[in-house]
């Protein structure tokens, strides 16, 4: 008999469908069989039946911007434990950031990642590989191998490609296999040492401020060499008032541009770094309360694309730094969910078609993966969430390896209660 499992009474949350409605979602041999209303027609022959009342039923939630420290950096985060994280969270596919060490810039590496990922049986782990060799920015690096390896696009995260040559050498590339080119939008130039947000905060503290115009001369910028190639390009976790604007006009003029957003620069300003806490360093950093409303404007008028988490471990050790040494990042994927049912439901910015939509459809759209719907055929991606939830935000219950995580002791809704990958429960509470 076929392998069956039934969701029935759920709130079935389907945006590429149009889809939000209280109905059954069937899934037989790994695959959705239908989405309709059983009426408890086909429960006897089920192995499963799951009853969803009172809960959402989504596409398995897609997170394209994580990193998971493999190679290199084992005891901040493995793919393994990355997986087991994400799995928890409700997703059920993640892309991982090439800026591991070494960094991910051939196709062994876009394999080794997959290999893992796969052994792993958590979420599906894609990645994105290097644009240049090293992340250095001077050399192309072999990303027609790492595309037909199955790179879900290019990125030297971490740090934006400075040399404008080298990057519109990249787009026109990148042209050849179809694959996104995203970008850490950051001026060296304009950025320096900076550790935190250019303003009167920065000056206050003490500390080296990293301008907003070094995300939107990046930008800008690359909007240029985008109109010059037509190619797609995706901006990373955009922070700024200014770089809404950039978006807004690229996207006026039909370009193939997108952007993502992170939870931390929807729910922190630079105002948190104060007390040179550490788990609030992080790159691009944390701006003024004007670029986050500016950000929910963007969010709200279908600007942004995708959400985003840039789930960035890092050791305790290294956080303990001091502010102008210790690493940029925050660790945020296994509260994600609370986090922009924070920021966005329980403002109403977005509805919550919308919210699932910038977390299945939208951002599979980006990096070309045929997922992030329930619709017949589509692989059994699930992800049961309990909306109305809340719970506490603890890092030592993360099963990810790190705790550098600003969330700690906050309190969020909605708990995902099961993530189905492929037909098979990965994870339930
Ligand atoms: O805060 C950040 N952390 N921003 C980045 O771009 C890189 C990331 C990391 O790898 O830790
Ligand atoms: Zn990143």
């Amino acid at each position: 008999m076929a392998n069956q499992l039934l969701i029935k009474n759920g709130r079935v949350i389907d945006p590429a469908n149009d889809l939000d409605r209280k109905c059954d979602v069937l899934i037989v041999d790994g695959a959705v069989a239908e989405v309709g209303d059983f009426n408890g027609a086909v429960e006897k022959s089920v192995e499963r039946v799951i009853d969803a009342a009172g809960k959402l039923v989504t596409p398995g939630l897609i997170d394209i911007h994580v990193h998971f420290r493999e190679p290199g950096d084992e005891e901040e985060e493995t793919i393994a434990s990355g997986s087991a994280a994400a799995v928890a969270a409700g997703f059920t596919s993640v892309v991982c950031m090439p800026n591991t060490n070494p960094a991910i810039e051939s196709e062994t590496d876009v394999e080794y990642v997959h290999r893992k990922g796969r052994q792993t049986r958590k979420t599906h782990v894609y990645c994105m590989g290097a644009v240049t060799k090293k992340r250095e920015g001077v050399e192309l690096a072999e990303m027609g191998l790492m595309a037909e390896a199955g790179a879900r696009g290019f990125t030297d995260d971490g740090h934006g490609v400075q040399d404008p040559a080298v990057m519109l050498r990249a787009l026109k590339y990148a042209k050849m296999f179809d694959v996104v080119v995203a970008q850490h939008c950051q001026d060296d130039s304009f950025a320096g040492s900076g550790v935190m947000n250019a303003g009167y905060c920065s000056t206050i503290l003490g500390l080296p401020g990293i301008d907003a115009l070094a995300e939107e001369a990046m930008l800008w910028r690359d909007i240029q060499l985008v109109k010059k190639t037509q190619v797609q390009y995706h901006a990373q976790h955009i922070s700024t008032t200014g770089s809404v604007e950039l978006i807004r006009q690229a996207k006026k003029g039909s370009l193939p541009v997108t952007c993502e957003v992170t939870p931390h620069h929807l729910l922190l300003t630079e105002q948190c770094c104060a007390d040179y806490d550490t788990n609030y360093k992080v790159n691009p950093p944390l701006r003024g309360q004007k670029d986050v409303d500016a950000l929910k404007e963007a969010i709200a008028e279908g600007l942004v694309d995708a959400l985003a988490s840039d789930h960035a471990p890092h050791l305790q050790s290294e956080k303990e730094l001091e502010f102008l040494t210790a690493p940029f990042g925050i660790a945020s994927l296994e509260c994600a969910l609370g986090l922009y049912i924070k920021a966005l439901i329980e403002p109403k910015v977005l509805d919550w078609l919308g919210l699932v939509r910038l977390m299945t459809a939208s951002p599979a759209r980006i990096i070309g993966i045929d997922k992030g719907t329930l619709s017949r055929g589509k692989q059994g991606d699930v992800t049961i969430i309990d909306p109305d939830a809340e719970w506490k935000i603890d890092v030592n219950e993360f099963l990810s390896k790190s705790r550098n995580c600003p969330y700690h002791g906050w309190t969020v809704k909605g708990k995902v209660e099961m993530t189905i990958v492929g037909g098979e429960v990965r994870y339930e509470i």
